[in-house]
C-alpha cells in the first residue's frame, strides 16, 4: 500500500510459537447456521484448553456484533465478514494461538481466500455437515422458520446459497457423530500437527 513502510518488530512468530509450545493453527469450521459450528469449536477448545494448549474462538455472531457490525448477509459482505476475519486469524496466527473459527462461510471462492492469507499449510477446513432439514428441525434460534415465512432475506439454504467444500481437511456428520465423537475425530488430526518440529 503507498506510503506505508512495514517495521520490522524484534520478537518474531517463531519465538510466540516456542513460548506457547504450539505450532499455530487456524482451524476453519464451515456449515449451515443451527450445523453445530459454535458448539463442536466450543468443545474443542475445552479439550485444548485442559492440554494446555493457548486458543481463541472467533465466531459469527460475537464478530457480527462488534468488528463487523456494519456488514449484512449479502454475498459481498459476506466476503468482506470472511476477510476481515481472516486477517484477524492471521494476527492471532502470528501471536501464537491456535484460532477456531466458526463462520457459515458459503463461499467456496472466500474460503480459498482464508487460506491464501494464513497460508495453507496453517489452514484446516473442517465442514460441519448438517443437511439443511436437520438444522432446520433443530431452528435452535427459529432463524428458519423466519426465513421461510420471509421475515429473513439471504438465510443461507433457505434463499440463499451454500457451497459445500470440495475437499475439506475434516468432515463431521453431526447426524452420526455425537460432540464428543466430533471432538475426539478432530483432535486426533491436528494434534501432530500441533507439535513444534
Ligand atoms: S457468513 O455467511 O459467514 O458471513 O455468516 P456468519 O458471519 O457466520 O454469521 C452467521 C450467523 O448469523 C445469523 N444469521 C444468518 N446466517 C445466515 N444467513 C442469514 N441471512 C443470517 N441472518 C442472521 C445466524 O445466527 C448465524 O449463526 P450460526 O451460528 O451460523 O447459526
Amino acid at each position: 500500500m503507498k506510503n506505508i513502510v512495514v517495521h520490522h518488530f524484534s520478537v518474531t512468530k517463531e519465538q510466540r510459537s516456542m513460548l506457547k509450545n504450539q505450532r499455530p493453527l487456524l482451524l476453519w469450521f464451515t456449515g449451515l447456521s443451527g450445523s453445530g459450528k459454535s458448539t463442536i469449536a466450543n468443545a474443542l477448545e475445552e479439550a485444548l484448553s485442559e492440554k494446555k494448549h493457548h486458543t481463541y474462538i472467533l465466531d459469527g455472531d460475537t464478530i457480527r456484533n462488534g468488528l463487523n457490525n456494519n456488514l449484512t448477509f449479502s454475498a459481498e459482505d459476506r466476503s468482506e465478514n470472511i476477510r476481515r476475519i481472516a486477517e484477524v486469524s492471521k494476527l492471532m496466527l502470528d501471536a501464537g494461538l491456535i484460532v477456531l473459527a466458526a463462520f457459515v462461510s458459503p463461499y467456496r471462492t472466500d474460503r480459498e481466500k482464508v487460506k491464501t492469507t494464513v497460508e495453507s499449510e496453517n489452514y484446516i477446513e473442517i465442514f460441519v455437515n448438517t443437511p439443511l432439514v436437520e438444522c432446520e428441525n433443530r431452528d435452535v434460534k427459529g432463524l428458519y422458520k423466519k426465513a421461510r415465512k420471509g421475515e429473513i432475506k439471504d438465510f443461507t439454504g433457505i434463499n440463499a446459497p451454500y457451497e459445500a467444500p470440495v475437499s475439506p481437511h475434516i468432515t463431521i456428520d453431526t447426524t452420526k457423530l455425537s460432540v464428543k465423537e466430533a471432538v475426539q475425530e478432530i483432535l486426533h488430526y491436528i494434534e501432530p500437527k500441533l507439535k513444534l518440529e
